[in-house]
């Protein structure tokens, strides 16, 4: 791979003027990826909820509301930020896991779709409100999908949702309580490849969707798996889009009723769209292999060590170098490989390495852990670069802590 800009942008020149390491996004990309998938599902009402975890600084969500997002949010404080940034309460769809009844109550205070994931909520939320507020139930399909293990949610040991084998359960509380179910929502996992599964999840949320009479949408979550490297297998979401939509616009038929089709995807938006820039502080040649010993690490980049991911890593200071292989790793103290064994161009110390990939879970997973400070962020905007969060400094390591004095 060559020269790596962004917009035409010199992504080196970025590091120059804003340091390293450094979070940059691409406003094009995201907006092009958000329109795709816009697309592939336009046969039918499809609402696009972007998860708001995968990257949640607050100009990324300006950026996507205003090209016609709505919002997937998981906490209050999401919830919040929504808000902030200009979301309409019926555009933000809050799914919480395992929270405290109040967080629900603070969300209906604040007029959002809530998605009720237990049993235990439910009762509570039948008791409190009756028919006076609708809200949306989260599935547990069990349906095992999705990259590895600790991103797959809707297999049957999953914390997540109500059991679909827990349907007579919750039609005794919605009867008892005359709950009005507005929509009803699924999310098999993260990084799923086979249209097979979406389709399967369909004929699920079909058979049950048809003894709740007041729905409105139907909620398929996310999990649309985007390109880590060439020839990487992707979620064909074209493919996808035809054959669900068939079936929903069929399935909407037999229920009587023109229903809304909801995804949530946070890595399909993202991923793609945002690099973590690096600098090279050691080259380190040991007699089996070298390191390339960069400014950053699990702290601000926690995905090939939490899930074995495979981020494509670019040194974009010397790509007409000779490539040699370099094991990358971070300055934190403990193992935080970025990746092994990778053909390179030769590295030399002060060089910038790209890590591509980082939109999604790169800076909302980062943490000041061994005291690091979190990097800044730039969103790339008509060829602009825009800082939409400035880099931490020592100080924001103190600021919430309360010194004792002995
Ligand atoms: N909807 C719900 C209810 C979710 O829990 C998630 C992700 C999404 C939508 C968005 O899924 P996506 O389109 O991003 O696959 N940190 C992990 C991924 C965790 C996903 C958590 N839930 C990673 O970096 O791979």
């Amino acid at each position: 791979m060559g020269n790596y800009r962004m917009q035409d942008v010199d992504l080196v020149g970025l590091t120059k003027e804003f340091g390293t390491p450094l979070y940059v996004y691409d406003a094009e990309k995201i907006v092009h990826q958000l329109r795709t998938l816009t697309m592939a599902f336009s046969a039918s009402d499809v609402k696009i909820k972007y998860a708001a975890k995968a990257l949640t600084n607050i100009s990324i969500l300006k950026l996507l509301r205003t090209y016609g997002s709505d919002v997937d949010v998981v906490s209050i404080e999401e919830v919040r930020l929504a808000l902030k940034a200009g979301f309409r309460p019926s555009q933000i769809m809050f799914t919480p896991s395992g929270v405290d009844f109040s967080e629900i109550e603070e969300g209906v205070k604040l007029k959002v779709t809530v998605n009720l994931d237990n049993l235990s909520a439910l009762e509570k939320f039948g008791r409190k409100y009756r028919d006076s507020y609708p809200t949306s139930i989260r599935l547990n399909p069990h349906i095992m999908a999705g990259g590895n293990y600790k991103i797959s949610t809707g297999h049957s040991n999953s914390k997540f949702g109500i059991s679909v084998y827990q349907l007579p359960e919750i039609h005794e509380i919605v009867r008892r309580h005359n709950i009005r179910i507005n929509g009803l929502h699924v999310h098999t996992g993260s990084d799923i490849t086979e249209s097979e599964v979406f389709l399967k999840m369909a004929e699920i949320l079909f058979g049950v969707a048809r003894d709740f009479p007041d729905l409105r949408f139907l909620d398929f979550g996310s999990g649309f798996k985007v390109a880590y490297k060439e020839d990487d297998i992707v979620t064909n979401v074209y493919d996808l889009g035809l054959k669900l939509t068939k079936v929903f616009n069929e399935f909407c038929q037999s229920y009587g009723r023109k229903l809304e089709l909801h995804f949530e995807p946070g890595k399909f938006i993202v991923s793609e769209a945002g690099v973590l820039l690096v600098k090279v502080n050691v080259v380190k040649a040991t007699p089996s292999l070298t390191f390339a010993c960069v400014n950053s690490g699990l702290n601000h980049l926690l995905r090939p060590m939490m899930y074995d991911a495979y981020h494509e890593i670019v040194n974009i200071s010397n790509p007409g170098g000779p490539q040699k292989l370099y094991t990358v790793v971070g300055y934190i103290c403990e193992t935080d490989t970025f990746g092994s064994d990778r053909k390179l161009n030769e590295i030399r110390e002060g060089d910038i390495l790209a890590i591509k990939n980082a939109g999604a879970y790169g800076f909302s997973m980062a943490s000041n852990y061994n005291s690091r400070l979190r990097p800044a962020e730039v969103l790339l905007l008509n060829g602009q670069a825009k800082l939409i969060r400035e880099r931490e400094q020592f100080e924001d390591l103190l600021r919430h802590q309360i010194e004792v004095d002995f």
